[in-house]
């Protein structure tokens, strides 16, 4: 195996000797317990320590009460201390989904969802911002993020489309690996460094409408009514496809020094990759040479087996290092023990595993002495705010344009829709929440509030629903539109035609203004031709985060729109259609 201390570009090969006699000195059950994860809701930090677990982490939403960065901050350390105490004081990585920032968490600056940053075709403004959110995770003590999503999202009814960078592996591969650098920082050893984890490998983007099997043993899904057609399902393909679509960035990731991967949810050609030997020793560890440790997603190896001990038996043995529970830990370490005292897994193979583990934490200097975080005052920073601001700028995209209604001259504004003053709906999912959530859930500025303080001079009239004073008219008008949060497969979506209220709502105001502006606010393409004809300029914000004035900054001229579709835009009229891979196929 390639140590850590070669796949960090700057890492001393130094700890490599400590490694070996701390996995020497652990017992069987410490070995289990460094390869478990365990949801922050489920475990005492007693337990931590006692056990010598391996890693904590928040799920969406996994969130301190009160939601704030210091309770965060607390939390995390509480867990830290106490692993630092156990008996062998191997410290735990501290895991969250920072998807768009260190979303979570109130008050932190939120970024654009992927599928915005991916808009901007700028590997190093996705640096940047990958940068500041390692800053804001690193200062509450989370140092391991579960990002960046490095899907290849074929079909835009997936629910998670917009955490993806588009629908071509060269784009995915490019700004992938410089989020990753971004995450890492310049020295792993820096206080502000993070560990990224690529996931979901592999091949989750490319999962077939309908093609979800739902194991009958797994009851979470009970309920969530007839989402989960795509997310989690079957991407069938032949191998060169896999190679050359999925696991491309992949390549672009190791070379980038990524050091934990996530394994996908999904099968492929049937084959459950949490199970899947072939994709996560054959290729993955042994032809790519990856080093590092691969981490199970959130009750993922519970879709194996229905029997729980045979599910850790598959996953470990297929290539799974740390197991995401999240929940009955106990159950977990007394299968590993189980498993190797019946010669079911190796001794070997578990060794191995937390031998990756202890090297990733090694990696991050995380078993050398303990470094200052930086300050807490980075979340939510104004120099945060400001770069989010211009990555929403530089992410959206003018899908339509008559060449005069931009930028904004008038001196009257009707603006119309939700969309247009709810920093929740511009978020989007993975926000405070794992699924997001609707008005004030977190700081930020909106688009009304943005154009209010940035033009004071023109009057604003905002109806949510479109319903202004009789007689009241304008030379132009804005619609904001927006899909509702979301997250994974409930999101999945088989009618991705703007909803009819929206489309009642367009109308309503094209009525009233001379000229009519549509903002999309969206985690993909939606189909808009039902009012395409209606208006003079389309704007595609993607999911923008907490920073509307970035928008407001292109719709008054501030700032120039360059913002390319990162993936195609069904409508004939919509430019950038060239920049799509062209892999759009069997939806409506
Ligand atoms: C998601 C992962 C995420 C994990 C932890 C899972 O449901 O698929 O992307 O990292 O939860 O929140
Ligand atoms: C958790 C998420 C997780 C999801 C998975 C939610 O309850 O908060 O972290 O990704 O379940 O299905």
């Amino acid at each position: 195996m390639t140590p850590a201390s070669q796949i960090i570009p700057g890492h001393a090969a130094s700890g490599v000797g400590r490694i070996r006699q701390l996995v020497d000195q652990m017992t069987l059950a410490e070995k289990a317990a460094q390869m478990a994860q365990v949801d922050r809701g489920s475990i005492e930090p007693e337990e931590v320590e006692r056990l010598g677990i391996g890693s904590v982490l928040s799920g969406g939403g996994g969130n301190p009460t009160p939601n704030t960065p210091g309770a965060w901050s607390s939390m995390v350390a509480e867990f830290d201390q106490a692993s630092r105490t156990s008996r062998l004081g191997v410290p735990i990585l501290y895991g969250a989904d920072g998807v768009h920032g260190h979303s979570n968490v109130r008050g932190a600056t939120i970024f654009p969802h992927n599928i915005g940053l991916a808009a901007t075709g700028d590997p190093d403004l996705v640096e940047r911002v990958y940068r500041a959110t390692a800053v804001e995770m690193a200062a509450t003590g989370v140092r391991w993020n579960f990002a960046p999503t490095l899907a290849v999202a074929l079909d835009p009814r997936w629910g998670r489309t917009y955490e993806s960078f588009g629908d071509d592996p060269v784009l995915v591969s490019r700004l992938g690996s410089a989020a990753i650098r971004g995450l890492h920082g310049p020295t792993p050893d820096d206080s502000g460094a993070v560990l990224a984890c690529a996931k979901h490998f592999a091949g989750d983007g490319g999962t077939g409408w309908r093609t979800v099997k739902r194991p009958e043993w797994i009851d979470w899904w009970d309920g969530w009514g007839t989402e989960w057609s795509i997310d989690q399902g079957d991407t069938r393909c032949d191998e060169a496809t896999m190679r050359r679509v999925h696991l491309a960035p992949y390549r672009s990731a190791l070379d980038a020094g990524v050091l934990t991967v996530m394994a996908s949810y999904s099968a492929w050609n049937g084959e459950k990759v949490h199970g899947h030997h072939g994709l996560l020793t054959d290729t993955l560890k042994k032809e790519m040479g990856f080093g590092g440790l691969v981490v199970s997603d959130w009750l993922g190896i519970d879709q194996l087996d229905p029997d729980p001990h045979r599910s850790v038996v598959l996953a470990l043995n297929a290539g799974i290092d740390m197991v995401m529970v999240p929940f009955d830990y106990r159950r977990f370490i007394a299968s590993v023990v189980r498993a190797v005292e019946d010669d079911d897994i190796s001794l070997e193979r578990v060794d191995d595993a937390v031998t990756r583990i202890l090297h990733v934490k090694g990696a991050l200097r995380l078993l050398d002495s303990r470094t200052e975080p930086p300050p807490l005052s980075e979340v939510g920073s104004a120099r945060h705010r400001d770069l989010a601001r211009e990555a929403v700028s530089s992410g959206a995209v003018l899908l339509v344009d008559d060449g005069v209604t931009l930028p904004i001259r008038a001196e009257r504004l009707l603006v119309a829709g939700r969309g247009a003053d709810d920093i929740g709906l511009q978020c989007g999912g993975w926000t405070i929440e794992w699924t997001g959530g609707v008005g004030d859930i977190t700081p930020g500025t909106t688009i009304v509030q943005s154009l209010r303080s940035l033009a004071p001079a023109l009057e604003i009239h905002h109806a949510v629903d479109g319903l202004f004073p009789i007689g009241l008219t304008a030379t132009v008008g804005l619609a904001v539109v927006a899909e509702p949060p979301y997250a994974e497969g409930l999101g999945d979506r088989g009618d991705l035609r703007l909803a009819e209220t929206d489309i009642a709502l367009v109308k309503r105001l094209r009525e009233r203004v001379d000229r009519l502006i549509l903002l999309i606010i969206s985690g993909r393409p939606l189909l808009i031709d039902a009012v395409e004809s209606l208006c003079d300029t389309v704007i595609a914000a993607w999911l923008p985060g907490s920073e509307g004035s970035g928008l407001a900054d292109l719709l008054l001229g501030r700032r120039d729109f360059t913002g390319r579709i990162p993936r195609p835009w069904p409508g004939a009229s919509t430019r950038g259609w060239e920049r799509g891979h062209g892999c759009m196929t069997n939806w409506h």
